[in-house]
């Protein structure tokens, strides 16, 4: 199984959700730990430090994704010339392959300087993270790690416009190559939805599109609690929720 986080936020995380992921990661112990982007809160030198020390505390291997407050909001020279400078400082690589036991997960950096809110996905991109899935043991899980949704449905308020411009394409590039999921954080909201039967994929699996909420930020959508998701090694999909009286995460059992 792996740990679907997002959204951490850092700069405005609350200890109490980070010390019961902790206890999570330590009593679960999950093959991975995937983050969905929006690491800190505006992208300061201290929120990726205390952010890389929160993930090497859990001791299990991670792979992190840019969201839109990564990259530099008020300091227009870095922003504009090298947004990813601090991300890169503390995690490297802006897009990264993690193999686990059950699961292949490519990350893909979705954020541009000009389209930091909806998103971006180009065409090189399209095509490295189809050689990526070809390259993907046939027996494993095959997931994709973007900040934005690809998918939102069209009551809510958010309609399409934050969905990455060529999103809609990529999706269908790579569900031709065994796609099993997307992981996706940005709205700070949970939900799951299978995009072979919204899109008509033609896959002979489903193709979840997973968004997670924030995982440790104060910065709740609509008073939804904390929470984050659990991809299990059938590629189904549990919610956890932050119980205030608990202060611990628990299943969402309307999701399970
Ligand atoms: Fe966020």
């Amino acid at each position: 199984m792996i740990l679907h986080l997002s959204d951490l936020h850092f700069g405005t995380e609350k200890p109490e959700c980070i010390r019961a992921i902790q206890k999570f990661c330590l009593d679960h112990q999950p093959e991975a730990v995937i983050v969905s982007g929006d690491l800190t809160q505006r992208a300061r030198y201290q929120q990726f430090y205390h952010c890389k020390q929160f993930l090497d505390s859990l001791k299990i291997p991670y792979l992190v994704v840019p969201g839109n407050h990564d990259i530099p909001l008020y300091h227009v020279w870095n922003r504009i010339f090298s947004p990813f400078a601090r991300y890169r400082l503390f995690f490297g690589q802006l897009e990264d392959v993690l193999e686990t036991e059950h699961f292949y997960i490519v990350g893909v950096n979705s954020i541009r300087r000009r389209y930091h809110t909806k998103g971006h996905i180009s065409v090189e991109q399209i095509q490295q993270v189809n050689l990526a899935l070809e390259r993907a043991p046939p027996n494993k899980i095959r997931v994709i790690v973007a900040h934005q949704p690809f998918y939102t449905p069209p009551d809510q308020n958010h309609g399409v416009k934050d969905c990455p411009i060529l999103g809609k394409m990529a999706l269908e590039t790579w569900s031709k190559n065994g796609l099993n999921a997307l992981l996706h954080g940005h709205l700070h909201q949970s939900a799951v939805y299978d995009l072979n039967q919204v899109y008509q994929l033609d896959s002979p699996h489903p193709v979840l599109e997973i968004h997670a909420g924030t995982a440790t930020s104060y910065r709740l959508h609509h008073g939804l609690p904390n929470g984050f998701n659990v991809l299990l090694n059938d590629v189904d999909v549990q919610h956890y929720y932050f119980s205030e009286p608990d202060q611990d995460f628990k299943i969402d059992e309307r999701c399970a």
